[in-house]
């Protein structure tokens, strides 16, 4: 069943872009798909309030990789991470994003649609088109 402070949150968070050196996230890791810069987003809800951030770059014309997504500690579990990767896919008319989960994202990741992607399974993958 659907929680009062997930039904309360729904569809608050906003997406801005931000400059790499304005972002709180340190170098990602090596291994990854992106093809040119990094991108970052700052997550934010109302009025105007930072929670967290998104990283990620380009992998195939409408396809990222999520390279880092962060919420503030007092932020999870209101639902704002999968409503921040719905704004990105909405934002960036996105087909298709890949992450490599940590051990203890992986069930997030799941819970929103994701899989191992076929032939290389550390990451995952959801297709939106
Ligand atoms: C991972 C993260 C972005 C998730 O965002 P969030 O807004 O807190 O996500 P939610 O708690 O709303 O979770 C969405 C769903 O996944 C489920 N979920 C999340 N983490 C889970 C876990 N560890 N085990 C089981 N289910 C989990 C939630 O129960 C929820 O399901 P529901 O819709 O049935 O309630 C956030 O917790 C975070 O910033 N964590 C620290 C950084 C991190 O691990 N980033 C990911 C690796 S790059």
């Amino acid at each position: 069943m659907i929680s009062l402070k997930r039904l309360l949150s729904e569809q608050a968070v906003v997406l801005k872009p931000i400059q790499p050196e304005e972002s709180d996230f340190g170098p990602g890791y090596d291994s990854s798909y992106v093809k040119g810069e990094e991108k970052y987003m700052e997550i934010l809800v109302p009025v105007n309030t930072k929670v967290g951030e998104i990283q990620y770059g380009e992998t195939d014309p409408e396809s990222i990789e999520i390279i880092s997504i962060y919420l503030d500690k007092d932020h999870r579990g209101k639902g704002y991470g999968p409503q921040a990767i719905n704004a990105l896919v909405e934002m960036l008319n996105l087909k298709q994003i890949i992450a490599l989960p940590s051990a203890s994202s992986k069930p997030f990741w799941r819970r929103i649609g994701f899989g191992p992607m076929q032939g290389d399974p550390r990451y995952f993958i959801k297709q939106f088109k």
